[in-house]
């Protein structure tokens, strides 16, 4: 007899697509981003960042630089670095900040974010600012890479290939790269004590088995994946570290399925996109545990009150979002800072399931590149 195999199907492991096998790839992925990244005293340790701590301590300002999911993990890397290593970041896009005047000084930190580290705006924003004398760390997945080769110091985030146009465990691995690097400057510039660094990283180690749990759930995201498959029209919401993962919601769900999806900040909801809803419109609503919750909730009864139909991703134990939301996906409690790396799971599997629903080119979307080499 013949056996039915082909490179292609192999490499998927048995997943349809690649996007699924990464997907459920995340856990194992974050786990290796975070091996190693305590030294035998205890400290906070990144092998590639020979900095001299006494300009790590110099340091008063951080731009981080990216395009895409890329930017986004730059987002919500931006409170963690603001909250515990007490210095003022900004997150850009790469290619409005290499356009106008930033400024950069020896005492600018810029810290460029690629997977594959050869997105063209990306390494120009690296070049400018190492050019006018800021230092420059590059985030990435590829050893070798234009930008980890541009850069004076790397991370590297071992997501492994990520072959799905659709980015998703680079981004994970990218928000913990980031953390880490959040907590090294916090230790180094004297902002947080060792034990809470450490007691830090220990949550961060967590995750991985608490993604593995919130992955279980696909069932149900592909069952509410068709139930809105027929929506010509998506807005997701979220305030804080939400905001972020409200906009990678989105960018998912529109690159893979092309239905137009938005990401908002809930709290500009009444400042002019409120005006968008309508009677059974979707809204995605990031309403975990935190100091905005019950403005997230506030902001999901205004929805729902003008006619949308809610499903909001929650976190496990609460009971106040299911009376307001039609519909709750629940993940595990941890830290607030920390809810970016399980909220996005949900919605990359919605993503995924409304494009094959829809019977999308899942994995080469039209029109889209993996690496985007041009401007
Ligand atoms: C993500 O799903 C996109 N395909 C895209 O936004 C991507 O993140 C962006 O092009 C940046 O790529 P990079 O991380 O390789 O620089």
């Amino acid at each position: 007899y013949t056996v039915d195999w082909d490179i292609d199907a192999a490499e998927k492991q048995g997943y349809e697509h690649f996007m699924l096998k990464e997907i459920h790839e995340q856990p194992r992925a974050v786990a290796d981003t975070l091996l190693g990244r305590l030294d035998a005293d205890g400290r906070v340790t990144l092998d590639r960042l020979d900095f001299d701590p006494a300009l790590l301590r110099a340091l008063d300002k951080v731009y981080i630089v990216a395009c895409g999911t890329s930017h986004h993990a730059g987002m919500v890397a931006k409170y963690a670095t603001e909250h515990w290593a007490k210095i003022g970041v900004e997150a850009e896009i790469a290619s409005e900040f290499r356009y106008r005047d930033p400024i950069l000084t020896k005492q600018t930190l810029v810290v460029a974010i690629s997977q594959s580290g050869e997105t063209a705006d990306t390494i120009a924003a690296a070049e400018y600012a190492r050019a006018q004398g800021a230092r420059v760390i590059a985030v990435t997945n590829i050893v070798g890479s234009t930008l980890a080769r541009t850069a004076d110091g790397v991370i590297f985030t071992r997501a492994g290939l990520e072959v799905a146009v659709a980015s998703t465990k680079a981004f994970t691995t990218q928000i913990i790269a980031l953390s880490v690097l959040a907590l090294f400057l916090a230790q180094e510039r004297r902002q947080m004590f060792a034990e809470e660094c450490r007691d830090m990283l220990d949550r961060l180690e967590a995750l991985p088995a608490l993604m593995e749990r919130v992955l279980e759930a696909e069932e149900g995201m592909a069952e509410l994946a068709a139930r809105f498959s027929g929506a010509d029209y998506f807005m997701f919401i979220g305030r804080q570290v939400g905001l972020p993962i409200a906009l990678e919601g989105a960018l998912k769900l529109k690159e893979i399925s092309y239905i137009h999806a938005e990401g908002f900040a809930s709290g500009e909801m009444k400042h002019g996109p409120i005006a968008l809803i309508d009677d059974g419109g979707p809204v995605i609503a990031l309403a975990t545990d935190g100091h905005v919750k019950a403005k997230v909730v506030s902001n999901i009864q205004e929805v729902k009150a003008r006619g949308a139909v809610v499903l909001a991703v929650a976190t496990e134990g609460d009971t106040e979002v299911k009376e307001h939301a039609d519909h709750v996906v629940y993940v595990p409690d941890v830290h607030e800072l920390l809810y970016p790396v399980l909220t996005v799971l949900p919605l990359q599997l919605l993503g995924y399931h409304i494009a094959v629903a829809l019977d999308r080119d899942v994995d080469q979307p039209r029109n889209l590149a993996k690496t985007v080499t041009v401007e």
